[in-house]
Protein backbone atom coordinates (compact mmCIF):
# COMPACT_ATOMS: atom_id res chain seq x y z
CA UNK A 1 0.00 0.00 0.00
CA UNK A 2 1.42 3.60 -0.51
CA UNK A 3 2.35 5.87 1.61
CA UNK A 4 -0.18 9.05 1.52
CA UNK A 5 1.25 12.65 2.06
CA UNK A 6 -0.94 12.86 4.68
CA UNK A 7 -0.02 10.67 7.16
CA UNK A 8 3.89 11.48 6.80
CA UNK A 9 3.69 13.51 9.57
CA UNK A 10 1.88 11.18 12.00
CA UNK A 11 4.33 8.18 10.85
CA UNK A 12 7.70 10.52 11.91
CA UNK A 13 5.74 11.19 14.81
CA UNK A 14 5.08 8.11 15.63
CA UNK A 15 8.54 6.39 15.05
CA UNK A 16 10.13 9.55 17.46
CA UNK A 17 7.51 8.45 19.93
CA UNK A 18 8.61 5.03 19.97
CA UNK A 19 12.54 5.57 19.86
CA UNK A 20 13.08 9.35 21.86
CA UNK A 21 13.29 9.93 24.75
CA UNK A 22 10.13 11.68 26.28
CA UNK A 23 11.75 14.96 27.51
CA UNK A 24 9.42 16.85 25.11
CA UNK A 25 5.68 17.45 24.71
CA UNK A 26 5.95 19.00 21.12
CA UNK A 27 3.14 20.26 19.05
CA UNK A 28 1.86 17.88 16.15
CA UNK A 29 4.42 19.33 13.42
CA UNK A 30 6.93 17.81 11.45
CA UNK A 31 9.03 20.76 9.93
CA UNK A 32 10.88 19.62 6.72
CA UNK A 33 11.85 23.12 5.61
CA UNK A 34 12.24 26.87 6.11
CA UNK A 35 13.01 30.04 5.01
CA UNK A 36 12.89 33.90 6.68
CA UNK A 37 9.61 33.58 9.41
CA UNK A 38 7.70 31.10 7.41
CA UNK A 39 8.40 26.75 8.33
CA UNK A 40 6.56 24.57 6.12
CA UNK A 41 6.20 20.98 7.38
CA UNK A 42 6.55 17.69 5.64
CA UNK A 43 3.18 17.74 4.26
CA UNK A 44 3.42 21.12 2.38
CA UNK A 45 1.69 22.70 4.73
CA UNK A 46 3.18 26.42 5.90
CA UNK A 47 3.22 28.25 9.37
CA UNK A 48 4.53 31.34 10.64
CA UNK A 49 6.98 30.85 13.12
CA UNK A 50 5.94 32.79 16.45
CA UNK A 51 8.64 30.85 18.73
CA UNK A 52 11.99 31.14 16.84
CA UNK A 53 13.51 28.55 18.92
CA UNK A 54 13.28 30.40 21.77
CA UNK A 55 15.04 33.17 20.72
CA UNK A 56 17.40 31.24 18.89
CA UNK A 57 16.67 32.50 15.42
CA UNK A 58 16.50 36.15 15.95
CA UNK A 59 17.65 36.56 12.06
CA UNK A 60 15.03 34.32 11.01
CA UNK A 61 15.28 30.66 9.33
CA UNK A 62 18.72 30.74 7.23
CA UNK A 63 19.53 34.56 6.48
CA UNK A 64 21.88 34.87 3.63
CA UNK A 65 24.41 36.27 5.56
CA UNK A 66 24.86 33.80 8.16
CA UNK A 67 24.71 31.07 5.53
CA UNK A 68 27.41 32.71 3.70
CA UNK A 69 29.36 33.25 6.46
CA UNK A 70 28.51 29.27 7.52
CA UNK A 71 29.10 27.54 3.96
CA UNK A 72 32.27 29.73 3.57
CA UNK A 73 33.49 28.47 6.83
CA UNK A 74 32.51 24.82 6.43
CA UNK A 75 34.40 24.37 3.20
CA UNK A 76 37.82 25.46 5.27
CA UNK A 77 38.33 24.64 8.55
CA UNK A 78 35.18 23.60 11.38
CA UNK A 79 37.08 22.48 14.17
CA UNK A 80 40.89 22.58 16.17
CA UNK A 81 39.54 22.38 19.65
CA UNK A 82 41.62 24.96 21.76
CA UNK A 83 44.27 22.99 21.91
CA UNK A 84 45.37 25.14 18.88
CA UNK A 85 44.30 28.57 17.47
CA UNK A 86 42.23 29.37 14.54
CA UNK A 87 41.88 32.31 12.38
CA UNK A 88 38.01 33.32 13.10
CA UNK A 89 38.35 32.97 17.07
CA UNK A 90 40.47 36.31 17.54
CA UNK A 91 38.23 37.97 15.20
CA UNK A 92 35.19 36.86 16.91
CA UNK A 93 35.81 37.47 20.68
CA UNK A 94 37.04 40.98 18.91
CA UNK A 95 33.89 42.25 17.69
CA UNK A 96 32.10 40.45 20.55
CA UNK A 97 33.50 41.95 23.16
CA UNK A 98 32.96 45.48 21.31
CA UNK A 99 29.72 44.88 20.95
CA UNK A 100 29.43 44.55 24.65
CA UNK A 101 31.74 47.07 25.48
CA UNK A 102 33.96 44.52 27.63
CA UNK A 103 37.22 43.38 27.56
CA UNK A 104 37.28 39.70 27.14
CA UNK A 105 34.96 36.51 25.61
CA UNK A 106 34.86 33.02 26.96
CA UNK A 107 33.42 31.19 24.09
CA UNK A 108 31.12 27.78 24.86
CA UNK A 109 28.19 26.16 22.72
CA UNK A 110 24.91 26.26 24.91
CA UNK A 111 22.86 28.73 27.44
CA UNK A 112 23.60 26.23 29.92
CA UNK A 113 27.03 26.31 29.74
CA UNK A 114 27.17 30.08 29.55
CA UNK A 115 25.28 29.86 33.09
CA UNK A 116 27.60 27.22 34.28
CA UNK A 117 30.92 29.06 33.43
CA UNK A 118 29.56 32.42 35.05
CA UNK A 119 29.06 30.68 37.96
CA UNK A 120 32.44 28.71 38.24
CA UNK A 121 33.81 32.52 37.32
CA UNK A 122 32.07 34.40 40.15
CA UNK A 123 33.18 31.74 42.33
CA UNK A 124 37.03 32.12 41.27
CA UNK A 125 36.43 35.74 41.28
CA UNK A 126 35.24 35.70 45.12
CA UNK A 127 38.26 33.51 46.42
CA UNK A 128 40.86 35.05 44.35
CA UNK A 129 39.58 38.41 44.19
CA UNK A 130 36.98 39.37 47.05
CA UNK A 131 39.08 37.33 49.70
CA UNK A 132 35.89 35.16 49.84
CA UNK A 133 37.01 32.19 52.76
CA UNK A 134 37.31 28.81 50.40
CA UNK A 135 34.24 27.03 49.50
CA UNK A 136 31.91 29.73 51.12
CA UNK A 137 30.90 31.87 48.31
CA UNK A 138 27.36 32.18 47.53
CA UNK A 139 24.98 33.67 44.37
CA UNK A 140 21.84 35.37 44.60
CA UNK A 141 19.43 34.00 42.37
CA UNK A 142 15.73 34.78 41.88
CA UNK A 143 12.81 32.65 42.34
CA UNK A 144 11.19 31.86 38.76
CA UNK A 145 14.32 31.88 37.26
CA UNK A 146 15.55 29.84 34.16
CA UNK A 147 18.85 29.18 33.14
CA UNK A 148 18.85 25.94 31.95
CA UNK A 149 19.31 22.05 32.42
CA UNK A 150 22.27 20.96 34.25
CA UNK A 151 22.34 19.82 37.73
CA UNK A 152 23.92 22.57 39.30
CA UNK A 153 21.20 25.07 37.34
CA UNK A 154 18.15 22.52 38.17
CA UNK A 155 19.25 22.70 42.00
CA UNK A 156 18.35 26.46 42.07
CA UNK A 157 15.55 26.44 40.26
CA UNK A 158 11.87 26.90 41.91
CA UNK A 159 9.93 25.14 39.46
CA UNK A 160 9.22 21.33 40.15
CA UNK A 161 9.21 19.92 36.91
CA UNK A 162 13.21 21.34 35.97
CA UNK A 163 13.55 20.58 39.88
CA UNK A 164 12.61 17.83 41.58
CA UNK A 165 14.10 14.25 41.64
CA UNK A 166 17.35 15.70 40.57
CA UNK A 167 18.79 16.03 43.71
CA UNK A 168 21.55 16.22 45.58
CA UNK A 169 21.64 19.54 44.32
CA UNK A 170 24.89 21.98 44.58
CA UNK A 171 25.05 24.74 47.49
CA UNK A 172 25.59 27.92 47.32
CA UNK A 173 22.29 29.46 46.15
CA UNK A 174 20.48 31.98 47.89
CA UNK A 175 16.93 33.25 46.59
CA UNK A 176 14.99 36.62 46.63
CA UNK A 177 11.87 37.19 44.96
CA UNK A 178 12.10 38.52 41.40
CA UNK A 179 12.21 42.18 40.82
CA UNK A 180 12.53 42.82 44.21
CA UNK A 181 15.66 44.74 44.62
CA UNK A 182 15.30 45.32 48.44
CA UNK A 183 15.24 41.87 49.17
CA UNK A 184 19.01 41.43 46.91
CA UNK A 185 20.50 44.30 49.09
CA UNK A 186 19.34 42.08 52.39
CA UNK A 187 19.93 39.17 51.17
CA UNK A 188 23.89 40.16 50.46
CA UNK A 189 26.91 39.66 52.79
CA UNK A 190 30.10 38.80 53.10
CA UNK A 191 30.43 35.62 50.94
CA UNK A 192 28.06 36.82 48.17
CA UNK A 193 30.01 36.83 45.01
CA UNK A 194 27.13 37.67 42.17
CA UNK A 195 23.74 38.27 41.79
CA UNK A 196 22.44 35.81 39.08
CA UNK A 197 19.35 37.17 37.26
CA UNK A 198 17.30 37.45 33.50
CA UNK A 199 16.84 41.22 32.97
CA UNK A 200 13.42 40.05 31.34
CA UNK A 201 11.99 36.32 32.80
CA UNK A 202 11.98 34.59 29.59
CA UNK A 203 10.12 31.08 30.48
CA UNK A 204 8.97 32.20 32.94
CA UNK A 205 6.50 33.74 30.64
CA UNK A 206 8.64 37.33 29.70
CA UNK A 207 8.29 38.52 33.30
CA UNK A 208 9.22 42.37 33.14
CA UNK A 209 10.81 43.63 36.65
CA UNK A 210 9.62 47.18 37.63
CA UNK A 211 11.19 50.16 35.95
CA UNK A 212 14.67 51.06 37.94
CA UNK A 213 14.87 47.26 38.94
CA UNK A 214 17.95 46.65 37.37
CA UNK A 215 19.37 50.32 38.41
CA UNK A 216 18.71 49.34 41.50
CA UNK A 217 20.42 45.59 41.25
CA UNK A 218 23.65 47.74 39.55
CA UNK A 219 23.94 50.04 41.94
CA UNK A 220 23.71 47.56 45.05
CA UNK A 221 26.24 44.90 43.26
CA UNK A 222 28.66 48.04 42.80
CA UNK A 223 28.25 49.05 46.62
CA UNK A 224 29.46 45.80 48.01
CA UNK A 225 31.47 44.60 45.72
CA UNK A 226 28.96 41.38 43.74
CA UNK A 227 29.49 40.78 40.97
CA UNK A 228 25.84 41.35 38.84
CA UNK A 229 25.85 38.58 35.80
CA UNK A 230 22.97 38.93 33.41
CA UNK A 231 21.64 36.12 32.11
CA UNK A 232 20.98 37.42 28.70
CA UNK A 233 20.44 34.38 26.67
CA UNK A 234 17.09 34.66 25.46
CA UNK A 235 16.15 38.23 26.23
CA UNK A 236 19.77 39.70 24.48
CA UNK A 237 20.64 40.42 20.95
CA UNK A 238 17.85 42.64 19.60
CA UNK A 239 15.08 40.97 21.17
CA UNK A 240 13.85 43.79 23.37
CA UNK A 241 14.50 46.75 20.84
CA UNK A 242 17.58 47.12 22.11
CA UNK A 243 21.38 45.09 21.98
CA UNK A 244 20.46 43.59 25.36
CA UNK A 245 17.42 44.01 28.02
CA UNK A 246 19.99 45.63 30.36
CA UNK A 247 19.91 48.59 28.21
CA UNK A 248 16.26 49.22 28.34
CA UNK A 249 17.53 50.76 32.06
CA UNK A 250 21.03 52.02 30.94
CA UNK A 251 23.10 49.73 33.16
CA UNK A 252 26.09 47.93 32.33
CA UNK A 253 25.99 44.11 34.59
CA UNK A 254 29.23 43.07 35.35
CA UNK A 255 29.35 40.02 33.39
CA UNK A 256 27.03 38.92 29.95
CA UNK A 257 25.99 35.61 29.21
CA UNK A 258 24.95 34.93 25.80
CA UNK A 259 23.71 32.13 24.00
CA UNK A 260 20.51 30.86 21.35
CA UNK A 261 21.03 33.74 18.80
CA UNK A 262 24.36 34.12 18.65
CA UNK A 263 24.57 30.90 16.79
CA UNK A 264 22.38 32.38 14.06
CA UNK A 265 20.25 29.70 13.92
CA UNK A 266 22.34 27.65 13.07
CA UNK A 267 24.26 25.83 15.59
CA UNK A 268 24.81 25.78 19.46
CA UNK A 269 27.21 28.86 20.24
CA UNK A 270 27.33 30.55 23.62
CA UNK A 271 29.73 32.99 25.37
CA UNK A 272 30.31 34.81 28.67
CA UNK A 273 31.43 38.32 28.18
CA UNK A 274 33.37 40.32 31.10
CA UNK A 275 36.26 42.62 31.83
CA UNK A 276 39.81 41.39 32.73
CA UNK A 277 39.73 42.00 36.40
CA UNK A 278 36.40 39.46 36.03
CA UNK A 279 36.81 37.01 33.22
CA UNK A 280 40.61 37.14 33.76
CA UNK A 281 40.34 35.13 37.29
CA UNK A 282 40.16 31.76 34.89
CA UNK A 283 44.09 30.55 34.18
CA UNK A 284 44.84 28.09 31.76
CA UNK A 285 43.05 24.58 32.05
CA UNK A 286 40.56 25.51 34.38
CA UNK A 287 37.94 25.53 31.93
CA UNK A 288 37.04 24.76 28.51
CA UNK A 289 34.76 22.65 25.89
CA UNK A 290 35.80 20.64 23.09
CA UNK A 291 33.91 22.75 20.41
CA UNK A 292 33.76 25.59 22.20
CA UNK A 293 35.37 28.62 20.06
CA UNK A 294 35.40 26.52 17.13
CA UNK A 295 36.19 28.25 14.00
CA UNK A 296 32.52 27.40 12.09
CA UNK A 297 30.98 28.87 15.00
CA UNK A 298 32.95 31.72 15.35
CA UNK A 299 32.53 32.56 11.57
CA UNK A 300 28.73 32.17 12.21
CA UNK A 301 29.28 33.89 15.17
CA UNK A 302 31.24 37.57 14.37
CA UNK A 303 28.70 37.38 11.04
CA UNK A 304 25.96 37.78 14.00
CA UNK A 305 27.48 40.47 15.75
CA UNK A 306 28.46 42.70 12.73
CA UNK A 307 24.80 42.43 11.79
CA UNK A 308 24.09 43.63 15.48
CA UNK A 309 26.23 46.37 14.97
CA UNK A 310 24.47 47.78 12.81
CA UNK A 311 21.50 48.37 15.17
CA UNK A 312 19.06 47.79 12.30
CA UNK A 313 17.34 44.88 13.68
CA UNK A 314 17.27 46.55 17.45
CA UNK A 315 15.48 48.98 15.52
CA UNK A 316 13.08 47.14 13.69
CA UNK A 317 12.03 44.68 17.14
CA UNK A 318 11.20 48.30 18.74
CA UNK A 319 9.13 49.65 16.07
CA UNK A 320 7.79 46.23 15.10
CA UNK A 321 7.30 45.19 19.20
CA UNK A 322 5.27 48.35 18.93
CA UNK A 323 2.65 47.06 16.71
CA UNK A 324 2.80 43.89 18.24
CA UNK A 325 2.56 45.27 21.23
CA UNK A 326 -0.93 47.11 20.30
CA UNK A 327 -2.48 43.99 18.55
CA UNK A 328 -2.36 41.85 21.62
CA UNK A 329 -3.78 44.39 23.78
CA UNK A 330 -6.67 44.56 21.79
CA UNK A 331 -7.19 40.94 23.23
CA UNK A 332 -7.09 41.57 26.69
CA UNK A 333 -10.91 40.88 27.98
CA UNK A 334 -11.34 38.80 24.76
CA UNK A 335 -9.65 35.61 26.40
CA UNK A 336 -6.81 37.32 27.15
CA UNK A 337 -6.13 38.41 30.53
CA UNK A 338 -2.98 40.14 30.37
CA UNK A 339 0.48 40.91 27.88
CA UNK A 340 3.60 41.79 28.64
CA UNK A 341 5.66 43.18 25.66
CA UNK A 342 9.39 43.87 25.53
CA UNK A 343 10.35 44.56 21.72
CA UNK A 344 9.03 41.36 20.08
CA UNK A 345 8.83 39.15 22.87
CA UNK A 346 5.00 38.88 24.24
CA UNK A 347 4.28 37.01 27.83
CA UNK A 348 -0.34 36.21 26.58
CA UNK A 349 -1.98 35.38 29.61
CA UNK A 350 -4.52 33.04 28.61
CA UNK A 351 -8.36 33.43 30.27
CA UNK A 352 -8.40 30.22 31.73
CA UNK A 353 -12.15 30.40 30.59
CA UNK A 354 -10.59 30.16 26.80
CA UNK A 355 -8.43 27.12 27.37
CA UNK A 356 -5.04 26.08 28.49
CA UNK A 357 -1.96 27.37 27.03
CA UNK A 358 -1.40 24.42 25.22
CA UNK A 359 -5.23 24.05 23.71
CA UNK A 360 -4.62 27.56 22.08
CA UNK A 361 -1.26 26.86 20.68
CA UNK A 362 -2.67 23.83 19.23
CA UNK A 363 -5.96 25.60 17.66
CA UNK A 364 -3.12 28.44 16.41
CA UNK A 365 -1.44 25.45 14.90
CA UNK A 366 -4.43 24.33 13.06
CA UNK A 367 -4.36 27.94 11.54
CA UNK A 368 -0.54 28.12 10.81
CA UNK A 369 0.74 29.94 13.18
CA UNK A 370 3.93 28.24 15.56
CA UNK A 371 3.93 29.29 19.61
CA UNK A 372 4.22 27.54 22.60
CA UNK A 373 2.59 27.47 26.01
CA UNK A 374 4.43 27.65 29.44
CA UNK A 375 3.76 27.51 32.78
CA UNK A 376 0.31 26.76 31.85
CA UNK A 377 -2.05 29.34 31.21
CA UNK A 378 0.61 31.37 28.97
CA UNK A 379 1.46 31.91 25.06
CA UNK A 380 4.86 33.26 24.38
CA UNK A 381 5.20 35.44 21.45
CA UNK A 382 8.96 35.84 19.81
CA UNK A 383 9.18 35.62 16.13
CA UNK A 384 12.11 36.66 13.91
CA UNK A 385 13.02 39.88 14.17
CA UNK A 386 12.75 40.17 10.25
CA UNK A 387 8.99 39.97 10.59
CA UNK A 388 6.77 42.40 8.75
CA UNK A 389 4.03 44.56 10.20
CA UNK A 390 1.53 42.21 8.01
CA UNK A 391 2.62 39.07 9.30
CA UNK A 392 2.41 40.30 13.16
CA UNK A 393 -1.96 41.81 11.66
CA UNK A 394 -2.36 37.72 10.01
CA UNK A 395 -1.09 36.46 13.64
CA UNK A 396 -3.24 38.36 15.52
CA UNK A 397 -6.16 38.04 13.48
CA UNK A 398 -5.74 33.68 14.01
CA UNK A 399 -4.85 34.45 17.75
CA UNK A 400 -8.14 36.47 17.84
CA UNK A 401 -10.03 33.13 16.18
CA UNK A 402 -8.74 31.11 18.65
CA UNK A 403 -10.18 32.74 21.49
CA UNK A 404 -13.61 33.01 22.63
C1 LIG B 1 17.59 32.73 30.22
C2 LIG B 1 18.10 31.39 29.79
N1 LIG B 1 19.28 30.95 30.24
C3 LIG B 1 19.77 29.76 29.85
C4 LIG B 1 19.08 28.93 29.01
C5 LIG B 1 19.64 27.59 28.63
O1 LIG B 1 20.06 27.58 27.29
P1 LIG B 1 20.30 26.18 26.55
O2 LIG B 1 18.96 25.54 26.34
O3 LIG B 1 20.96 26.57 25.25
O4 LIG B 1 21.20 25.37 27.43
C6 LIG B 1 17.84 29.35 28.53
C7 LIG B 1 17.05 28.47 27.62
O5 LIG B 1 15.90 28.65 27.39
C8 LIG B 1 17.34 30.60 28.92
O6 LIG B 1 16.15 31.04 28.49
Amino acid sequence: MSTTVDDLGAQLIAAEGAHLAHNYHPLPVVAARAEGVWVTDVEGKRYLDLLSAYSALNFGHGHPAILAAAREQLERLTLTSRAFHNDKLGPFATALAQLCGKDLVLPMNTGAEAVETGIKVARAWGYRSKGIAPDAATIIVANGNFHGRTTTIVGFSDDPTAHDDFGPYAPGFVHVPYGDADAIAAAIDDNTAAVLLEPIQGEAGIVIPPEGFLRRVREICSANNVLFIADEIQSGLGRVGETFACDREGIVPDVYLLGKALGGGILPLSAVVANEDVLGVIRPGEHGSTFGGNPLAAAVGLRVVEMLASGEFQTRAKALGEHLAQGLESLVGHGVTAVRVAGLWAGVDIDPAAGRGREIAEKLLARGVLVKDTHGQTIRIAPPLTIRATEIDWAIDQLRHVLP
